[in-house]
């Protein structure tokens, strides 16, 4: 079982980023707890960043073929990327949608996600651990 763990546009600076949102976790610190779970439970793990919607789009097609699951924090494209959607759609492989905050209890526009309905579920409020729960979840929906 093969899992891509793919950050969307500024979770880069996640650590010096409004901390009270997001924690003080850096991405590397999130991606070393990830892989010590993925480690663990036998299962190998890749992490990918990028601050473009088209790069991240790129990143999904690849999964097709390579990977089992994707979990995906979209941050920013969330609320607005039909192309991510999209993509995610055409590789049709399991995928959970993370947040480190809980964007229902923010404006009104971070309540709306345009990729949920393409995923298995959401995982949304518990800062890093939002990840973890994630990983434990498709691990246990590709079993
Ligand atoms: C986020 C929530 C998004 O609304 C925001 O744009 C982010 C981070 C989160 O993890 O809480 O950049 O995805």
């Amino acid at each position: 079982m093969k899992i891509l763990v793919l950050h969307g546009p500024n979770l880069n600076m996640l650590g010096m980023r409004e901390v009270e949102k997001y924690g003080t976790e850096t991405l590397d610190d999130i991606n070393n707890s990830l892989k010590k779970q993925a480690d663990k439970s036998g299962v190998a793990i890749e992490f990918a960043q990028s601050n473009h919607e088209g790069e991240l789009v790129d990143f999904i097609q690849n999964t097709k073929g390579n990977f089992d699951g994707i979990i995906i924090n979209a941050a920013a494209f969330t609320h607005t990327s039909v192309a991510l959607r999209d993509a995610l759609l055409a590789v049709n492989l399991p995928a959970i949608e993370v947040h480190l905050s809980n964007i229902h209890a923010r404006e009104e526009f971070r309540e709306k996600s345009l990729i949920a309905a393409v995923c298995i579920g959401q995982i949304s409020g518990f800062k890093s651990y939002s990840y973890n729960l994630a990983l434990c979840a498709i691990i246990n929906s590709l079993k």
